[in-house]
């Protein structure tokens, strides 16, 4: 479903009102009803009909460059719906997680009555900040308002909204949005709080790609059901199998005509790495995999690339070309996750592996004459330059940080509720090393820009771990910080084929590994002409963090400020 604007709210931008409210899903036929959170957008031709299904929510299809302003509703429930997961991590003080000391773990910014609170982020976006949907500009549908909620035109809203707006200033690309609540993403993303956010160019209709219903979106994501059909949350009471679901169903499937299809992938799992193929069955081609072409990732288009999987972390979008002319009708295409545990590739017992995801049939006839879409090796596709360092590029680590004791994960070991220590010339470009001395791999996501892979270097991560250890133990000391050029045990090894040139929003780090980006311009987005003071203005703090959701949640978060040059 798409989201109709309503262009005579604000002149010059596509205006939309979008509601959360608890619902009703199923995800599949053999299963009961389950109890669902989703976005719901008001309908302007027909006020009775809001679009939604009750589970994710609308996508909004934007324009480049034409502003968009949403009014984000909260009217959740004020119990959670995993309610049992609030409790657990609250203790007299409203702290959470019990286990961990004040320092090493944030807290809620809501007295302990209330147990639900929301904000809507759009991920990837070129967003100003009072826009952005960052934690603690939550909002409970109760209309209390952590610490840093804004709201642009303020006299519009109610306690329980708040209004955002976009410049849609983006490269054509597939952004999404969704829920960000303070320590409480995990669980309201898990709930159903997500959705699709298409910034489309015009200039694209002349490149040849398949469209209209041969452009398809699929939603990755793995959820467990109790016997009743309703959603049991995964990391405190797994019942049932993990169980895949794509655009809101379980082992969906898709029936196709031989042509080519776009495929536009987003991983929405909280936690789950899947390494993805196509099977076909074995009497249909030599080989028993149909190869993809990669025309795109998070930040848009790249030189096309032919492969046969691909590994996809959470948050991150993978825009592909697939061939079915070649198949015979009747055939069934299975998308598979080829080995890929839920972390990857550390962390075995974390979950159960799923195999089979969906199944695209060959059953539906050619329609309107042959495939005339550019076949994709001759795409001629508008690519991301590359980003070069130079010497003087000033560098930043980060270290996914574990405590030893608690568990708890930070960067450098900094709570993300200490102030931002990071502060970034605007206009400048830098590189940012974040150093994984940990056995699994943590999709790193950064607000606002992006950015492209450099090289990865592997490390002696537990003398890193260690020494780092005795470094924080021993009060920090500048001086004293472990080097990293002290721990790197092997070579620069270059970006992946399906990252390299590509622009980024959310990068793999893998373990053991430092992992190095490269952010050019530090920029900010302008202002919508009809709200005044919808544009950024300097100091703008924005955070980055762990897309594994329990991670983000568990504080592997921080934030980090763009100031002028007199700051
Ligand atoms: Cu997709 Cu800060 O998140
Ligand atoms: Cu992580």
């Amino acid at each position: 479903m798409t989201a109709i604007p309503d262009p005579s709210v604000y002149p010059g931008a596509d205006y939309y009102d979008i509601t959360m409210r608890q619902g009703s899903w199923r995800f599949h036929r053999d299963l009961g009803p389950a109890t669902v959170w989703g976005y719901w957008a008001a309908n302007p031709h027909d006020p009775r009909k809001a679009i939604g299904m009750g589970y994710l929510g609308p996508t909004l299809s934007v324009t480049k460059d034409r502003p968009t302003v949403v009014k984000y509703r909260n009217e959740l429930p004020t119990t959670h719906l995993f309610q049992f997961v609030i409790d657990r991590i609250r203790n007299g003080d409203g702290q959470l997680a019990p286990t961990a000391p004040a320092p090493y773990k944030s807290k809620p910014p809501f007295p302990s009555h209330i147990n639900v609170w929301n904000v809507v982020h759009q991920h990837g976006g070129f967003t100003a900040p009072q826009s952005d949907g960052m934690p603690l500009q939550s909002f409970s549908p109760d209309g209390f308002h952590a610490e840093s909620y804004t709201t642009l035109d303020p006299s519009r809203v109610k306690p329980n909204e708040a209004i955002s707006g976009y410049t849609n200033h983006e490269r054509s690309c597939m952004l999404w949005y969704h829920d960000h609540g303070m320590g409480m993403t995990s669980v309201n993303v898990y709930a159903g709080l997500a959705g699709l956010y298409l910034v489309r160019d015009p200039a694209d209709e002349r490149l040849g790609l398949p469209r209209g219903e041969f452009e398809v979106p699929l939603i990755l994501q793995d959820r467990s059901f109790h016997r009743d059909g309703s959603l049991a949350y995964t990391m405190a009471d797994r019942e049932g199998e993990d169980t895949p679901v794509v655009n809101g169903k379980a082992y969906p499937f898709l029936a196709v005509e031989p042509r080519r299809y776009r495929l536009r992938i987003l991983n929405a799992s909280n936690e789950r790495f899947w390494r993805l193929r196509f099977d076909v069955p074995r009497d249909v081609l030599p080989q028993p995999t149909l190869p993809f072409w990669l025309i795109g990732t998070d930040g848009g288009f790249r030189a096309p690339l032919q492969m046969l999987n691909f590994l996809i972390s959470p948050a991150e979008r993978y825009d592909l070309i697939v061939d079915f002319s070649q198949m015979p009708m009747g055939t069934n295409i299975t998308l598979t996750n080829y080995h890929a545990p839920v972390h990857y590739p550390g962390m075995p017992g974390m979950g159960p592996v799923i195999s089979e995801i969906m199944q695209f049939r060959v059953t539906k006839p050619l329609s309107g004459g042959a495939d005339r879409t550019t076949p994709p090796k001759k795409l001629q596709l508008p690519t991301a330059a590359p980003i070069v360092p130079e010497p003087h590029t000033r560098r930043r680590e980060w270290v996914t940080y574990q405590h030893k004791l608690f568990g708890t994960m930070t960067f450098n070991a900094v709570p993300f509720m200490e102030p931002s220590q990071d502060f970034i010339k605007a206009g400048s470009t830098e590189i940012w090393e974040y150093i994984n001395p940990n056995h699994d791999a943590h999709p790193i996501h950064v607000h606002l820009v992006n950015f492209q892979v450099l090289n990865r270097q592997p490390i002696d991560a537990a003398a890193y771990q260690a020494d780092y250890e005795k470094w924080l133990d021993g009060g920090r000391k500048p001086e004293d910080r472990p080097v990293l050029a002290n721990y790197l045990t092997g070579p620069p090894i270059p970006p992946d084929p399906d990252e390299a040139l590509s622009d980024k929003d959310t990068f793999k780090s893998y373990p053991e590994t430092v992992t190095r980006i490269i952010i050019q311009e530090f920029g900010l987005p302008g202002t919508i002409a009809s709200i005044p003071g919808s544009g950024a203005e300097l100091p703008a703090t924005y955070v980055h963090h762990c897309h594994i959701l329990e991670h983000e949640d568990d504080d592997l978060m921080r934030p980090w400020t763009i100031v002028g040059h007199g700051d």
